[in-house]
């Protein structure tokens, strides 16, 4: 116990998560730089529902969102946790600067590099857009975000990155949230829904091997950082979707019996033939749990903005 305190923080969850049973990762460590790459590349293929759903919500909702965000004529800073390419959001920047809308944009995001990316681009297309940039776990830095400006405040939370979140997770999360807006803040975060497993698994177990390649990034980050020796080739990644409960799972599953050595942990890890490391879960939510949630902490739901085929929504929030 007294070595794990001496070991970072990514290394004391990996102990933790390779030494339990059944063994897991958690996936806030996929966005290295490298991870935050491979994910741009499944963003853009177009198995990944995801992002073409986000992508006409916000074309065709972006004048109606720019009146609910704007309250009177306040200035209001649009805050994002994980902005990662701000693609997406892009949308909604370039009209309310053409609408000389009174607003900052706040990009949170865990990588640096991400940061400096969507910074210089938007100094580029966007020269008059009035930008922050912060790297950081943005559990961490929300309390920081109050203490920055007394403006009212717009959170986006898009990508239904909520459901990367285990349920205790999503719960802390929310329940978080709820004591930092305010009631002239809102809210924004976008629910993927449940749908067709054919559609999900498309996504989740991609034939361009983008997926894979993102799952495995996890096990190279750990050899490189904290000097282990995974063998890439003897793992294959699966996806799960159970269509009742709408947990989408990634698993990494040993293709045979071996030990890997974790130099920074001083420890073999074992694996079975089969073995799984549970890696991730992408929750698919629908309307009525969406409902239920923004009730318990305290939110009414706004609006939701749906795509035509109903895959996702952008569920905007406000204090009750
Ligand atoms: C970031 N997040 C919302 C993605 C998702 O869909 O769960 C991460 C991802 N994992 C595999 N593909 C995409």
């Amino acid at each position: 116990m007294e070595q794990l305190t001496k070991l970072s923080t990514f290394a004391q969850d990996t102990m933790k998560g390779l030494t339990a049973n059944p063994k897991y990762l958690l996936p806030k460590y996929f966005y290295d730089d490298n991870g935050s790459r491979i994910f741009q590349d499944i963003m853009q293929m177009p198995e990944y529902y995801l992002t073409d759903c986000e992508f006409e919500i916000f074309t065709q909702y972006k004048s109606e969102m720019k009146d609910l965000f704007v309250n009177g004529n306040a200035p209001f800073e649009l805050v994002e946790l994980g902005s990662g390419d701000g693609l997406k959001t892009k949308i909604l920047l370039d009209h309310f600067v053409e609408h000389q809308v009174d607003f900052q944009y706040v990009a949170v995001d865990i990588s640096r590099q991400a940061n400096e990316n969507l910074d210089k681009k938007l100094q580029v297309e966007l020269p008059e857009l009035k930008t922050k940039f912060k790297t950081g776990d943005y559990f961490k830095m929300m309390n920081e975000l109050n203490h920055d400006s007394d403006h009212n405040k717009v959170f986006l939370f898009l990508g239904s990155n909520i459901g990367n979140f285990r349920e205790h997770e999503c719960h802390q999360f929310l329940r978080q949230l709820s004591g930092l807006i305010q009631p002239n803040d809102k809210l924004l975060i976008g629910f993927d829904l449940k749908k067709p497993k054919d559609i999900i698994l498309q996504a989740y177990d991609d034939p361009h091997g983008h997926t894979r390649a993102f799952n495995m990034n996890h096990l190279v980050r750990i050899n490189k950082e904290l000097d282990a020796n995974f063998d890439i080739e003897s793992f294959r990644h699966v996806a799960h979707y159970n269509e009742d409960s709408g947990e989408t799972k990634s698993f990494l599953i040993s293709t045979k019996v071996q030990s890997v050595y974790i130099g920074a942990l001083e420890k073999n890890i074992h694996f079975q033939k089969d073995e799984a490391i549970y890696m991730e879960l992408s929750q698919k939510f629908d309307l009525e749990t969406i409902h239920q949630l923004a009730q318990k902490y305290g939110f009414k739901v706004e609006k939701n903005f749906t795509d035509g085929r109903n895959y996702f929504v952008d569920s905007l929030w406000s204090k009750r």
